[in-house]
C-alpha cells in the first residue's frame, strides 16, 4: 500500500495571503496545489518551497466555470486534499450602483460559486479519510457593512454563514472548517482599490497586520473548534462593535 500523503489546494497562491499559506503549510504537507492565474509567480513559489514540499503550479481563473472545474479535476488526480484554503479574492471601492455589473459579478463568482463548488469537490474525499481543514478565506468586513463595498462584504458574510452552518453539518466527519476574518493585512489587495480612491494613508499604522501573522492564527486556530477567526485583538473589538450595532438596529 501506498504511504498517505497530505495534500493542500490553496487559492490565490500568487500573492499575499495565499503565498503565506502555503509557506506555512510547506512544512506540513507532501505537496502543495497553489492555484492562481500567474503563472510565473506559482512557478517562483514551486521553487521558493521546493525543499519542503512539491507545489504543483495550475492556472487558472476561478471567476470562470472552466477555471473551476480544472480545480475539481486536480482535487480528484493529485489529492484528495487535507487542507482546503478558499483564499482567492478581490475588491472593488465605490458604490454599487456605480460599478461595473460584470466586476460585481465576477466577485460572487470567485468568492461564493467558487468556493461552494471546492467545498464540495473536496468533502467526499475528506470524509472518506476521516478529517480535513477547510479554510474559507473571509473578511472583518462580513461583520461590518460598509459603504463602497456593498457586494464585497455580502460575499463574505456568505463564506460565514455558509462555513458556520457547514460545520454544524459536519460535526461527526473529523472535517473542520473556518472562517477567517481579517481585518487589514499589508498585501496588493488594496492596490486597485487605491487607483478607485480608497486612501490607504488615512488607516492608521496600528490597524494593518502582516500576512505572516494572519496565517499564523489561522492555523494556531484550527483544532480550537472555533468556526470564526478573527486575528487580532484590535479586529476582534470591532467585531463585537459591529455584532452590538447590528443587534442595537433590530431594536
Ligand atoms: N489584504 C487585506 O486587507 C484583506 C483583508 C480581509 C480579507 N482579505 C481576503 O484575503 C484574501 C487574499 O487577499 P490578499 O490580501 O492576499 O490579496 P492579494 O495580495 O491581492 O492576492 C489575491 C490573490 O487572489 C488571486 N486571484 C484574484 N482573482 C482571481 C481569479 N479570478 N482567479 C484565481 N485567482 C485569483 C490573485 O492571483 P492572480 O492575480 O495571479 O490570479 C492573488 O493570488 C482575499 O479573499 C481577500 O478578500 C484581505
Amino acid at each position: 500500500m501506498s504511504e498517505r500523503q497530505t495534500t493542500a489546494l490553496v487559492t490565490g497562491a500568487s500573492a499575499g495571503l495565499g503565498v503565506e499559506f502555503c509557506r506555512q503549510l510547506a512544512p506540513l504537507c507532501d505537496r502543495i496545489i497553489a492555484v492562481a492565474r500567474r503563472a510565473d509567480r506559482l512557478e517562483t513559489l514551486a521553487r521558493d518551497l521546493e525543499q519542503q514540499a512539491e507545489v504543483v503550479p495550475l492556472v487558472a481563473d476561478l471567476s470562470g466555470v472552466e477555471g473551476v472545474a480544472r480545480c475539481m479535476e486536480a482535487i480528484r488526480q493529485r489529492g484528495p486534499v487535507d487542507y482546503l484554503v478558499n483564499n482567492a479574492g478581490f475588491s472593488t471601492f465605490g458604490h454599487f450602483i456605480e460599478q461595473p455589473i460584470d466586476s460585481q459579478r465576477d466577485m460572487v463568482s470567485l468568492h461564493v460559486d467558487a468556493a461552494i463548488t471546492l467545498c464540495r469537490a473536496a468533502i467526499p474525499f475528506m470524509r472518506e479519510r476521516g478529517g480535513g481543514h477547510i479554510i474559507n478565506v473571509s473578511s472583518l468586513g462580513a461583520l461590518l457593512p460598509g459603504s463602497g463595498l456593498a457586494v464585497y462584504g455580502a460575499t463574505k458574510s456568505f463564506l460565514n454563514y455558509f462555513s458556520l452552518a457547514l460545520q454544524q453539518e459536519l460535526a461527526a466527519t473529523g472535517i473542520e472548517v473556518q472562517a477567517l476574518c481579517p481585518g487589514y493585512i499589508r498585501t496588493e489587495f488594496h492596490e486597485e482599490m487605491s487607483a478607485a480612491g480608497f486612501d490607504r494613508g488615512r488607516i492608521p499604522d496600528e490597524m494593518w497586520m502582516e500576512a505572516s501573522e494572519v496565517v499564523s492564527a489561522s492555523l494556531a486556530a484550527l483544532g480550537s473548534g472555533r468556526v470564526l477567526v478573527v486575528p487580532g485583538a484590535h479586529n476582534l473589538e470591532l467585531a463585537r462593535q459591529g455584532l452590538v450595532d447590528q443587534l442595537a438596529a433590530l431594536e
